[in-house]
């Protein structure tokens, strides 16, 4: 069996920006409420010919650059979307075209917020198992065409990106290695994030557009309970699973769902405060993109060394939850 490193990060935010003072235009609202109950400053949103898709191809070569890999050299594409460019194709197909992938096979994961993590897993297995050489896993979503701008409960929350990272053997003394990836899901609890109309069980109608059913539906209060303990069990569990102390992690890199979650659910763990990768007040949640986009931003920082140990988690619809942690290795891009 191969280990299996991130050999490359991008990542790409659209250049529209939402501010708090934008969203009091339009909900009742405030800074500072969104400010105290969610760390969020500002979003980002899709302009004109920005899509998922293009968002994700940008993000892709980036981490392709850093890589040193050329299109024709990769082998799968995975995108971890619920806000896609269609109900199909998948989007992956499009990033396929875009960057000239000709020879990777491509598809989409469905799994809201964890869809990065599911992706992840599912890359790193394949290049474990020597079946796929250099596989580019993304996270994107443009879920501010899927908000409901009049529910100021959940509009203040999302906004749009993508995170990319390519996947490789790794190889000679790099240390860098996926040292474990785990997968849950809870179905009983699919309405609490949703979107109940425009799939095959109930397609649109004019009555659905009017009863804004056809945008996100979202239990914040249950979500927020439900993230709290699940986030902390994530990073506990990550832990254990490999053996080591929250006082050896170099970084954890939670979903970017909301300050006081992930404040919460770190507090009781022993994490310093310097442990944990924050940039939800720029983006918001981005969904899948919000941790690939963190990891990025982490890495090119400067944040990250060889052989740091860091963590990933994530969150989301369906329910669904994730983690992985990992050893990062010699990754070209970080600003010295
Ligand atoms: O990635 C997974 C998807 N993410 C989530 O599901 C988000 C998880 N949940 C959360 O982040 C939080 O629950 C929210 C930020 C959505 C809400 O924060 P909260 O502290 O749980 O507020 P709440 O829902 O308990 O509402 C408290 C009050 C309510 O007023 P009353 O009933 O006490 O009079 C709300 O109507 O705040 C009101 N409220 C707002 N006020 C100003 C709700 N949204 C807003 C708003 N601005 N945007």
């Amino acid at each position: 069996m191969n280990r299996v490193k991130i050999a490359g990060t991008g990542s790409q935010v659209p250049s529209g920006v939402i501010t708090n003072a934008d969203l009091e235009k339009i909900v009742d609202t405030s800074d500072e409420w969104i400010v105290q109950r969610t760390g969020i400053r500002e979003r980002r949103q899709v302009q004109g010919e920005e899509t998922c898709s293009r968002l994700s191809s940008e993000a892709a070569r980036k981490a392709m650059d850093q890589a040193g890999v050329e299109s024709e050299d990769i082998d799968l594409i995975i995108v971890g979307t619920v806000s896609g460019d269609y109900p199909f194709p998948a989007t992956a197909c499009l990033v396929q075209d875009q960057i000239g992938a000709h020879r990777a096979g491509a598809f989409d994961v469905s799994a809201a917020c964890s869809g990065f993590l599911y992706g992840l897993s599912v890359g790193w297995r394949m290049v474990q198992t020597g079946a796929y050489k250099n596989v580019l896993v993304i996270g994107a979503e443009v879920l501010t065409k899927l908000v409901d701008f009049e529910d100021r409960g959940s509009c203040i929350l999302f906004g749009d990106g993508a995170g990319a990272v390519v996947l490789q053997a790794s190889e000679g003394d790099d240390q860098g290695e996926i040292l474990s990836a785990s997968l849950f899901a809870d179905g009983t609890q699919n309405e609490v994030i949703w979107i109940p109309v425009g799939g095959s069980r109930t397609t649109h109608s004019l009555e659905s557009f009017e009863n804004r059913e056809h945008l996100i539906q979202l239990d914040g209060r249950a979500v927020f309970k439900f993230a709290v303990s699940t986030m902390r069990e994530l990073i506990q569990r990550g832990l254990e699973e490999n053996g080591i102390t929250a006082d050896q992690l170099k970084l954890v890199v939670p979903h970017q769902v909301n300050l006081r979650i992930i404040e919460a659910a770190c507090k009781k763990l022993d994490l310093r405060e310097e442990q944990v990768f924050i940039n939800i007040e720029k983006y918001g949640n981005t969904s899948a993109a919000s941790v690939p986009i963190a990891l990025d931003e982490a890495h090119r920082s400067g944040l990250l060394e060889p052989g740091d140990l860091v963590l990933l988690c994530a969150f989301g619809a369906g329910l669904t939850w994730g983690n992985a942690v990992l050893r990062w290795g010699n990754v070209q891009g970080a600003k010295s």
